[in-house]
Parts: C-alpha cells; structure tokens; sequence
C-alpha cells in the first residue's frame, strides 16, 4: 500500500516535472546549458627558463562560452581548472555558468597541463625529465599568459576577470589572485585546503573529518566499519587469504601483507570519496554517486550481520556503480601514490602524484583512533622515500608556504574562501574571515565544493545563501575592477 502511493506519487511529479519543462523556458530554475566550444591554446612549454626549452610550446586545451558576454564589456569568469579533464570541471560547476549569464560574463574553463589533453609531451609526458615541467607555478603562468592573450584576441583588454577553482583549482584561483593581481581582480576559492597543503595542518585531520560524516549519520555506522576492519585483520593475521578472497569477491586471492595493505587503502578510499562528493542528489563527477551516498553507505554497513559483506557492499558503491563488477582487482581499481586520499586513475594519476611528491603536501594518516580506518601511516619520511624511488625528486616540504604566503594572507585582498562542513577537505583551508575582503563562507551541509554546482532543488539553504553572497561580492569587484581601470588608462 505503501509503495503503491509512492509510485502514485513519483508518477505524479514525474508528469508534474514533464509539464513544467515543456511549457516554460529551459532556464525557469536558473540553470543554464551553457554550450562550450572546445578550443586549444599555443602555450609556452617553460615560462621561467629560455633556453631549456627555447621557444618550444605545446597545445592547451580551454572551453570557452560567449552566449551570456555583454561583448567587449562583460567581465570575465575563469575556471583555474585542476587535476583533471577540463570538461568534468565544466559539466560539475553550473554555478559558474548561472552567474556568467546574470552578469552577463564570458566563460572559460582551461586546463592544467599535464591533464586531460594538455600534454605537453604526449604520452611521453610523464618519463623523466619531461615531467619536470609540471609545476604549480608553471600552471599560473599559463593561466596569465592564456588570459592576457585571449583578452586581446577577443577585444575584452577592458573586461575584469574573475577566477574561480574548486579544491586544487581553488588553491590555483587564490594563487592567481596573490600572484597575478594585474589580471586577476578576485577569486573565488571553494573548498580549497591552502593550508594543509602548504604543511599548516594536522596529518590526522582528514580521515579524522572523513570519519565524522558517518558517525553523524549513526554512531553505529562507524562501529560497524571499525568492526570490519578489525574482522579483516584477523583474518589476515591467520592468513586465511582464501576467507577474504570470498569475503570481498577480489579477483585473485590475496597472498602477502602487501595486498592487505592494498586492500584496506582500496576501502578506505571508497569513504574517501563518499564523504568528498556527499551531495544531496545523485552526481556523476569522479565517477557516479548516489543521492547522500554517506548515508546509503551507513545503511549497507548496518545491513546485514556479514560485516565484511557489508563493507564489500559498502565499497561497491563506488566501484560498483554500474553494477557490472564481477569482482574487485585491488591494483586496478585504487592506485597507491603520494596522496593517500586518493589519486585517481590513468594518466591523471601520475600527474597528480608527481604534484603530491613535488609542492604539494598530503601527508595524511589513519589511526583507528582518531579515525575508523586501520592505521595507515604516511609520514613526511615515508613520503620521501616514495618519492626519490618513483619520480627522482625529493619533496620540499614548507616550499608552498613561502611561494604562496602560508596563513599570512591578510594582505592579499578579493578572495573568498567557502568550504562545506561535509567535506574532509575544509579544516585544511581558510574558515574564518582573514579581513573584510578575505571572506571565508561556511556552507552548512555541504560537501566539496557544493557552492560551485549549478542550483538544484535538493540544495539546502546554507548554499543558496552562499552562492548569493558570493554573486554579490563577484559584482562589487567586478565594479571596483573598472574604477581601478578606468583610473590607469
Ligand atoms: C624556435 O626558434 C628557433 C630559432 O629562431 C627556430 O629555428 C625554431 O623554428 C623555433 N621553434 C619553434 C617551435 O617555434
Ligand atoms: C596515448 O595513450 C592513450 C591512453 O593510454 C592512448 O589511448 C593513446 O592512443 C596514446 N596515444 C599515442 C599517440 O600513442
Ligand atoms: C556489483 O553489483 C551487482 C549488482 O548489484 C552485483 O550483482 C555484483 O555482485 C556486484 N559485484 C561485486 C564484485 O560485488
Ligand atoms: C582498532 O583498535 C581496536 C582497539 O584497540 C582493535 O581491537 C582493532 O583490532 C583495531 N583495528 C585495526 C583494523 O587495527
Ligand atoms: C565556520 O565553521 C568553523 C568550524 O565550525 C568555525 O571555526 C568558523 O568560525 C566558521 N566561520 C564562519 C565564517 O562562520
């Protein structure tokens, strides 16, 4: 009887939905379907060295919208893209394109090299010395030649550009704006941990706050995970290797401690990911995630009296989204690197992790203390061995902090830092207003950058407010922006 009114009811406003979709205009929720062209950019190979690479260059690709631009006069919204194809920043960020089209901006979104297409060296790119030209100042670089060179091309040299970057990108939009304030008038910086990885943070921090997220849902559901965990050691102590084959439908049946080791990373990143991307609504952005997926991993933790098999289950969701595993390969689904919250996979992994052994610090540790997670060191020592083994660097610890200004950032100025208390990310960045042009926002429900997702119905208020606060701020530099050209001409 139940389900029946239910489906009554869904079949209702699925009609409901169908009707007001067909008779009013696409936008009627302020979304937008931005229609990207993808473009590539000449881009100088080595900007700090002329003869390294002599005048060498390679092919950047950046997407690019003008369907909302006041021409010529409309300012500029541009993503610092990040770890990552260009386009999933794109298709995740409608927030962007929502306020492009209310103060009628133009777009672009590029992408960092050494990802997606940005190659420089093809698939060569990633052999050493090649890499070497991975850096984040080398990103930035690219960032302001590309924006200087388009402005001209477009006739937009009068247009205020505004940055914008989620998590590393919102670490690269601050960057730009501190480093780059001839061409940058303001950044939006949305969960973006400036701090931890620049060293000012606590290694147990974030599976500590990954952690939280579950136990808010139900005390029981990190007991449970606990519980697994402990089930999985013994298991392993004995060495019943074939126990937990079957247990975890793995591939092969696991033979050393090593894949153990493998096994509880693969696991603990699965809750990684679901604390990280905790949306409201189902999402399909590093991979596909179900509405509040904590809250559908605490209800398949809590399932069944197999503990192991709820935390296989657990972890299917998301490896398992399609539903078509047959079973887990541990060194195929999860790539062990220099960032043990996680690296992805292909390419981009290597990319990311050559960043994690270079400037970038994510020295994170789990417990079982502090955190539900068997203990997983990763110390600075441990970092610099895996680093000088795999990429022939020595990492330099406390080099972000003076490239990038640390927590002394009170004179730097246009800057919103906004962070979700969802994300495992936020106790890593700014959460408190540095001055009154340094804004920290706190998103109450919100996971990793939530505020720069286009509006949904699911959203809650917290996020409207911010966004709106955001978009206010946005235009009031937009127009200091101006004065401030206007002044110079
Ligand atoms: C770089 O400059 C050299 C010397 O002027 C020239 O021969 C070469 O074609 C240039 N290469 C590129 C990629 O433009
Ligand atoms: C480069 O590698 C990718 C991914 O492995 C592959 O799809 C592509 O064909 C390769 N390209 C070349 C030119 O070898
Ligand atoms: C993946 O999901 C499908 C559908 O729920 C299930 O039948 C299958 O057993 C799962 N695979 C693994 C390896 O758990
Ligand atoms: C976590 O700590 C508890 C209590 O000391 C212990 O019984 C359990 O085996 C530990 N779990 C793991 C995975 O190490
Ligand atoms: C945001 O939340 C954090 C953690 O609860 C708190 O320390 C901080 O003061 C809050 N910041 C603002 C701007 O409300």
């Amino acid at each position: 009887m139940y389900k029946l009114w239910f489906s009554l009811i869904y079949c209702i406003s699925i009609l409901f939905v169908h009707v007001s979709i067909n008779c009013c205009s696409r936008n009627y929720d302020g979304s937008t379907d931005p229609q990207f062209t993808e473009k590539f950019f000449t881009q100088t190979l080595d900007h700090f060295n002329f003869n390294s690479m002599g005048n060498g260059t390679f092919n950047q690709r950046y997407l690019i919208t003008d369907q909302y631009w006041k021409k010529g006069y409309g300012p500029i919204f541009f993503y610092t893209g990040n770890e990552g194809n260009i386009w999933d920043f794109a298709l995740n960020s409608g927030f962007i394109t929502e306020l492009a089209a209310q103060q009628r901006a133009l777009v672009i979104f590029a992408e960092h090299r050494y990802y997606g297409e940005s190659l420089p060296f093809g698939n060569n790119s990633f052999s050493v010395p090649q890499v070497s030209l991975l850096t984040v100042e080398q990103a930035l670089a690219d960032y302001a030649v590309m924006i200087t060179e388009l402005k001209q091309q477009l006739g937009a040299t009068d247009c205020p550009v505004i940055v914008f970057g989620g998590s590393y990108g919102g670490m690269l939009s601050v960057y730009m704006r501190i480093k780059y304030p001839n061409i940058v008038a303001g950044a939006l910086a949305a969960s973006a941990p400036i701090l931890s990885t620049a060293g000012l943070g606590d290694s147990r921090q974030f599976f500590r706050d990954v952690t939280a997220d579950f136990e808010s849902v139900a005390p029981e559901c990190t007991n449970a995970v606990r519980g697994a965990f402990h089930q999985l050691k013994e298991l392993s102590e004995r060495q019943d290797y074939s126990h937990i084959q079957a247990a975890f439908a793995l591939c092969k049946p696991p033979s050393s401690p090593q894949d153990i080791h493998q096994l509880n990373g693969l696991l603990r990143n699965a809750f990684t990911l679901m604390a990280m991307l905790d949306y409201p609504y189902s999402t399909h952005f590093m991979g596909n995630m179900p509405a509040n997926p904590v809250k559908v991993a605490c209800k398949t933790m809590l399932r069944g009296l197999d503990l192991l098999v709820n935390l296989r289950d657990t972890a299917g969701i998301v490896y398992n989204a399609t539903g078509t595993l047959t079973c887990f390969d541990l060194y195929s689904l999860y790539l062990e690197c220099a960032d043990p919250t996680g690296c992805g996979l292909g390419f981009d992994s290597l990319a990311w992790d050559y960043q994690a052994c270079t400037e970038i610090e994510l020295c994170y540790e789990s417990n079982n203390e502090t955190d539900m997670f068997p203990p997983m060191a990763f110390t600075k020592e441990i970092r610099r061995l895996y680093c000088s083994k795999r990429w022939a660097v020595v990492p330099r610890p406390g080099w972000l902090k003076i490239q990038f200004w640390g927590d002394a950032l009170s004179t730097a100025s246009n800057i919103i830092f906004s962070n979700g208390d969802l994300d495992p990310w936020a106790n890593g960045g700014v959460r408190r207003s540095l001055s009154s042009s340094l804004t920290a926002l706190n998103i109450s429900g919100g996971a990793h950058h939530l505020d720069l997702r286009g509006s949904n119905e699911a959203d809650p208020v917290s996020v409207v407010s911010a966004r709106k606060t955001e978009a206010d701020l946005i235009a009031q530099w937009v127009k200091m922006e101006r004065t401030r050209l206007q002044k110079f001409v």
